[in-house]
C-alpha cells in the first residue's frame, strides 16, 4: 500500500464523526446521503460495530482532521468456496479539492488489504464505466456485468 501524505489518516468511521458532517460531505460527492439524524447515524455505528467482521466503514482524513476520502468494505461470509468469504468494494469517494493525489488508489489498496487480512478469496466491486480506468490502476479487471432491480 502506498504511503498516506504527511498528517493523513486511515481510520475506521466513529460516532464522533457526525459533528462535523464532513464524512457526510464527502459521500455526498457519489449520490444523496439523505437526512441521517444523530440517534440513526450512532445505531448504524452500533450495528457496524457489531460485525466488525462484517462491515469496515473507512475513511482518510487530511493534515487539519477533515475527512476528505470514504470507502466501505463489506466482507460476505459464503457457503461456497469451503465457506469463503468475498470483499465488497463500496461508496468509494474523494473530496474534489483532493482528488489526484492518489487517495483513491491508497483507500482501494487499504480495503483489498484488509479483505486479504480477512481470508477473502477475491474483491469485487460495482462502478460506472468512465470509473473502469482508475480501477484498472489499483489492480483490478473487468470480470462480468453489473446488473440491479430498483425499488
Ligand atoms: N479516468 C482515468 N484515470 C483515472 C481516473 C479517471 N476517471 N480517476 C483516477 N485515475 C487515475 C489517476 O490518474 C491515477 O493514475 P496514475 O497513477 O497513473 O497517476 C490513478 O487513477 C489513481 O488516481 P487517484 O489519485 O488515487 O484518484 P482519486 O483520489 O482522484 O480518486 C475517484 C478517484 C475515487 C474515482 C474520485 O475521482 C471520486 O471520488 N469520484 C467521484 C465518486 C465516484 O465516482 N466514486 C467511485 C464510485 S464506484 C464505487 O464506489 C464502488
Amino acid at each position: 500500500v502506498p504511503a498516506l501524505p504527511q498528517g493523513y489518516n486511515f481510520r475506521r468511521v466513529g460516532k464522533e464523526d457526525f459533528q462535523d458532517k464532513n464524512l457526510f460531505k464527502t459521500l455526498s460527492i457519489l449520490t444523496t446521503v439523505g437526512d441521517i439524524p444523530e440517534p440513526k447515524f450512532h445505531a448504524l455505528i452500533d450495528y457496524w460495530n457489531d460485525r466488525k467482521e462484517i462491515y469496515n466503514p473507512m475513511v482518510i482524513t487530511n493534515a487539519e482532521n477533515v475527512i476528505i476520502a470514504t470507502g466501505m468494505l463489506f466482507v460476505e461470509h459464503k457457503l461456497i468456496h469451503g465457506g469463503g468469504k468475498v470483499g465488497h468494494v463500496e461508496d468509494i469517494s474523494v473530496n474534489p479539492s483532493e482528488q489526484g493525489k492518489k487517495l483513491g488508489l491508497i483507500m482501494i489498496r487499504n480495503l483489498i488489504q484488509i479483505a486479504q487480512n480477512e481470508g477473502c478469496y477475491k474483491v469485487i466491486l460495482d462502478c460506472d464505466e468512465k470509473n473502469v480506468k482508475f480501477y484498472e490502476k489499483c489492480g483490478m479487471k473487468i470480470e462480468g456485468v453489473e446488473m440491479g432491480y430498483r425499488f
